[in-house]
């Protein structure tokens, strides 16, 4: 373990500590606060044994290839909007790979990041005595990934043919996440990024199926989820608390929570 109070030059990071091998940074993050850790506290390791997904699924985080780390902060806020900060930070990562690779990258909502309709990027926010864990992982020089995830996942190098250093990408995603969590403080809402975010959104304008969590736990392949008995909705974006606006056949609005249904493309994992 080596601790470096000082290696970003980032004013929301006060600590980092930088781990070989854990099971999760997550799980890691929640020993670090009941041990009172500072606000602003960065933890991250080379390899993960047991990194986690949401609804219950795995990270795959093999040894020195990607980023696994997970931010630890204590917002004035009440616990109802902490899921909100997914969202920034699922923005920042966009805006990192646009600056240091020049892809375009996609959100779907609410955590997901994707190339050319493939994940390269998940956020795993999680909630502990008042501190909230942001979690991110990224395959970043992965050459090759694991055979069951190369259908609907891939890594920056396998998208671009160059590997970067990671904490290049580290400062870069915390630099833009810096201001926008600074103004979702002081608007306790997504306001300042509905729109930036709307324009990464993957299903934007397009019909999604909206899927209980109920099927998706555990599921390894998200197109092996069965959509037969759902009918399409239209996608209209984010609302400024974060939730996504879907039309359905009739023409009526409905405010989607993340904590309750996945999204799925009608035409693969995200189209
Ligand atoms: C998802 O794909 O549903 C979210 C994946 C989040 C993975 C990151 S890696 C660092 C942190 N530690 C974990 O165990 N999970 C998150």
């Amino acid at each position: 373990m080596n601790i470096s109070s000082k290696i970003f030059d980032i004013s929301i990071i006060n600590n980092v500590i930088i781990h070989e091998k854990t099971t999760s940074t997550n799980t890691l993050a929640k020993d670090y606060i009941m041990k009172g850790c500072v606000d602003g506290t960065l933890i991250l390791a080379k390899e993960q044994t047991a990194g986690r997904g949401r609804m219950e699924r795995s990270f795959s985080s093999p040894s020195g290839d990607g980023i696994y780390m997970s931010l630890v902060v204590k917002p004035d806020i009440s616990p109802e909007l902490v899921s909100q900060i997914t969202l920034p930070i699922a923005l920042s990562i966009v805006d990192a790979i646009g600056e240091i690779y020049n892809i375009p990258a996609k959100i779907k909502w609410p955590n997901d990041v994707l190339i050319n309709s493939k994940k390269v990027s998940g956020i795993l926010t999680e909630y502990k005595n008042g501190h909230v864990i942001i979690g991110v992982g990224i395959n970043v020089n992965n050459k090759e990934l694991p055979g069951e995830l190369t259908s609907t996942a891939t890594s920056l190098y396998l998208e671009s043919g160059i590997s970067h250093e990671l904490y290049t990408l580290i400062e870069s995603i915390f630099k833009y996440f810096d201001g926008y969590y600074k103004s979702f403080l002081s608007d306790n809402n997504l306001s300042s990024i509905q729109e930036a975010y709307n324009n990464c959104l993957i299903s934007y304008g397009k019909e999604v199926y909206i899927i209980p969590h109920s099927r998706t736990v555990g599921s390894i392949n998200p197109m092996l989820i069965s959509t037969e008995d759902l009918s399409p909705y239209l996608c209209k974006g984010i609302s400024s608390t974060g939730d996504l606006i879907c039309i359905d056949s009739e023409g009526t609005a409905h405010s989607i929570n993340s904590g309750e249904v996945s999204i799925r493309g009608l035409h693969g994992y995200a189209q």
